[in-house]
């Protein structure tokens, strides 16, 4: 079987999620490419060969530009804070590599574009890792509009709350825009701006009403890293620094087919772990996704007679109906959120090797135009004012 080498740049809570998809999708996939895990790059202070040895990385590397210019690896996955996005994904495109990366695409619109028009001249395939369109009942929810069961969209209304950004937690590069480019903004509202563009296959075309808002200004700095959960293991250290991305954003909008939508993002929602949810209202029906129970969608099906009209929990695990999960469990036995990344790993071969994804995958390009929604937002926060999408190119 032909086999691709791969190096993956990052090892914090991403490099773990990727690195166990890489060493599970040809156990539970038919893959037509079998990956390699050919070396993981990480900072020094972070032992990389431990990192290896315990993830099945043949080789650790603490020089990430001399690792993606080896002859060796075939594919650049990327999983470090977004201001590397670009120099990493530009370093692999210029050796004429296909480069698979976190999102945002970046953390700048400018980046953003740069990488699109990088890929696009080398010719070289792009991914980005929107990992809840992997989501079996994400999956079964594009399947779903596109066959019409929405009938026309009027409403979108999307929430990514997360509550884990309170006082004690110190100065991660999350909090700081020349790192990270935004803060809930681009970590959260980039999944729900992606999840309702590919279930309705639809284009925001309008930003309005836009609020950012950072809660608290000033954290203690932080004494060295964190330790692979967003802000897991992270410790305070003497003084603070100042925080220059946003701890929330809501922002109105409109989609290219009349839709009319809202979205939240947050990090200091309380009682919100992880709550990443959609609901999509069409003259037809409508749809709910959350991802705290993410095994389930629910649907409304208004084409019913009133008599039996009501909310349907849909169990998104039956092989052969819904996306991915034939190669996992048996009807019912549940699969979770390392899962989304392997059926991403399944995809992003399949593309390698010139076939079909199992639902469609975001290459730069698709990731841009998630970007631009983001930058539009900004910038409509900023100068209180609607902005229409052919403004932010
Ligand atoms: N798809 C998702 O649901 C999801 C979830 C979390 C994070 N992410 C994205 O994944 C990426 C990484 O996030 P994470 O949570 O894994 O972060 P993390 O802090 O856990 O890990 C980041 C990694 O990058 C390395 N790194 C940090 N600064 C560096 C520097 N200056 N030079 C070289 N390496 C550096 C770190 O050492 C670490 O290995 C981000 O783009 C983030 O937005 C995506």
């Amino acid at each position: 079987m032909e086999t691709i080498n791969v190096a993956l740049i990052g090892q914090g809570f991403m490099g773990r999620t990727h690195s166990n998809a890489w060493g599970q999708v040809s156990k539970f996939f038919q893959t037509p490419i079998k990956p390699v895990m050919h070396t993981v790059f990480g900072q020094e202070e972070e032992d990389p060969r431990a990192f290896a040895d315990n993830w099945g990385w043949q080789n650790a590397s603490t020089n990430w530009e001399e690792l993606v210019a080896s002859a060796q690896i075939g594919l650049v996955d990327v999983v470090t804070p977004n201001f590397m996005h670009a120099p990493v994904a530009r370093a692999a495109i210029a050796a004429g590599k296909p480069c698979s990366c976190e999102k945002p695409i970046a953390g700048t619109l400018d980046d953003a574009r740069e990488m699109v028009e990088a890929a696009k001249a080398a010719k070289v395939k792009t991914f980005v890792w929107f990992n809840y369109r992997r989501c079996p009942a994400v999956g079964l929810a594009h399947q779903l509009v596109k066959q019409g069961k929405l009938g026309e969209i009027r409403h979108v209304r999307a929430a990514y709350l997360q509550d884990w950004a309170d006082e004690s937690i110190p100065l991660l590069w999350r909090f700081d825009k020349s790192l990270a480019g935004s803060g809930a903004h681009g970590d959260l509202n980039a999944h729900i701006v992606d999840m309702p563009r590919f279930v309705t296959g639809q284009e925001i075309t309008e930003i309005a009403g836009a609020i950012a808002e950072t809660f608290i200004k000033q954290r203690k700095l932080m004494s060295g890293t964190a330790t692979g959960g967003i802000a897991a293991g992270a410790e305070s250290a003497q003084g603070t620094g100042k925080v220059t991305v946003d701890d929330t954003v809501l922002f109105l909008a409109r989609f290219s087919g009349g839709a009319v939508a809202s979205f939240e993002a947050a990090r200091q929602a309380t009682g919100n772990q992880n709550r990443n949810t959609f609901e999509i209202n069409g003259t037809k029906g409508s749809l709910k996704f959350n991802f705290e129970r993410m095994n389930e969608l629910e649907y409304y099906d208004a084409t019913l007679s009133r008599a039996v009209q009501g909310w349907t929990t849909i169990m998104c695990t039956h092989g052969g109906d819904h996306p991915y999960v034939a190669n996992w469990w048996p009807d019912a036995h549940l699969i979770g959120y390392e899962h989304g990344f392997t059926n991403q790993a399944y995809d992003i071969l399949r593309v390698l090797a010139g076939e079909e994804p199992t639902v469609p995958i975001p290459d730069f390009e698709d990731a841009y135009q998630t970007q631009r929604v983001l930058e539009a937002s900004l910038l409509s926060a900023d100068q209180r004012r609607p902005v229409n999408l052919e403004e932010v190119k």
